[in-house]
């Protein structure tokens, strides 16, 4: 049994879409061991409570980076969590922190990197015009929204869209994505090539 931990902030959609995947068989041999949230007031959190998950908040108010990333990466290992999946955390990692968990860091992005990283990067795309937008899902590293693709999906601009309505769109295809993504790296038939991940066949080796 692979075990998943969750950092999140806020709505925890993409948790949910997680914790269904694995419900339904499409994640296998996998479980969420345990919700973290920066956040005492995030819905995501009190949406695993009311699923009986384990969750918890770790607040990072007025913490030192580092210092709060000690206490969640202790919580993670505690559980034994082998992949961390960001699910809307808005925090950056200290180094330190990603340094723990090496290639097992996944996070999730509402645009087509390297196009808008940051905040609001659904209404960044809308608000450039662009005909084509989606999501990424990357491995996390030291910088932001910038580590190695995994999966991407994309998702066309319609003349009669608006940032809401392109932003749920978007949402749909994350939560595709994610489980895809998480599939891929809990399989480990992959090869990272300078910034290129590559699914290996059996062909490969
Ligand atoms: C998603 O758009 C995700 O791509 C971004 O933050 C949002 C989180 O949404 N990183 P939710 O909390 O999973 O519903």
């Amino acid at each position: 049994m692979r075990n998943i931990g969750i950092l999140l902030s806020g709505r925890g959609s993409n948790f949910v879409a997680i914790a269904d995947s694995i419900a339904a068989g499409r994640i296998p041999d996998a479980r969420i061991a345990v919700v973290i949230s920066n956040k005492p007031d995030a819905p995501g959190i009190a949406v695993a409570c009311k699923r009986s998950f384990e969750a918890l908040v770790i607040a990072s108010k007025g913490k030192a980076r580092e210092d709060h990333d000690r206490e969640v990466a202790a919580s993670l290992k505690q559980h034994g969590v082998e992949l961390v999946c960001l699910a809307g955390y808005m925090r950056l990692l200290s180094p330190w922190f990603v340094q723990q968990f090496p290639r097992r860091i996944l996070n999730i992005h509402p645009s087509l990197l390297p196009a808008f990283p940051g905040l609001e990067a659904q209404e960044q795309a809308f608000a450039y015009g662009v005909k084509i937008s989606g999501c990424t899902v990357h491995f996390v590293d030291e910088e932001l929204d910038h580590g190695a693709i995994i999966v991407q999906k994309a998702v066309h601009v319609r003349d009669d869209d608006n940032e809401r309505t392109l932003a749920a769109r978007i949402l749909e295809q994350e939560h595709l994505a994610y489980t895809e993504a998480i599939n891929v790296v809990l399989d480990g038939k992959f090869e990272i090539v300078g910034r290129r991940m590559k699914l290996r066949t059996q062909n490969s080796g």
